[in-house]
């Protein structure tokens, strides 16, 4: 329906507002939750959705290793915000493993041509 491009800008647009409003959850009062749990949830489905119009517009195919890699750290961190609000004792840890499941995306973003 729409070009290549238009796909990566929602794609990049949604991975901020998802990053941003993701760690904002680790430090936010708990009145917050609903509202930045709408905002992570919409992100993330938007993510997913761009990242899949992506694929198919760019041409790669599902069995490249690193489309399933992001997938996995993706899932992790849209299920991140949820996590933190219910369980305050494991922020320190939940903080870290985010900013490890961002790093590993962003690794095979650039290095996806060693793992078609
Ligand atoms: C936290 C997870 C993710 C991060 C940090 C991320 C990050 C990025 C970034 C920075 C780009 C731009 C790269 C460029 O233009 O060279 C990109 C492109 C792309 N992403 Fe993601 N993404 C994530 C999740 C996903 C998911 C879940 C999918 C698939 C369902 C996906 C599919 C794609 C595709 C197909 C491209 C275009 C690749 C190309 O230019 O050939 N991404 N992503």
């Amino acid at each position: 329906m729409f070009d290549a491009n238009f796909y990566l800008f929602i794609h990049l647009v949604s991975l901020v507002i998802l990053a941003g409003y993701t760690f904002y959850a680790f430090v936010a009062p708990a009145e917050t939750r609903k509202s930045v749990l709408m905002i992570t949830g919409i992100a993330a489905l938007l993510m997913l959705v761009s990242g899949f119009a992506l694929v198919t517009k760019k041409g790669h195919q599902w069995s490249e290793v690193w489309i399933w890699a992001k997938l996995v750290c993706w899932l992790g961190i849209a299920a991140m915000s949820g996590i933190a609000y219910r369980r305050r004792a494991l922020v320190p840890k939940l903080k870290l493993i985010t900013l490890g499941l961002f790093v590993v995306a962003l690794f095979f973003v650039v290095y996806r041509w060693k793992f078609m």
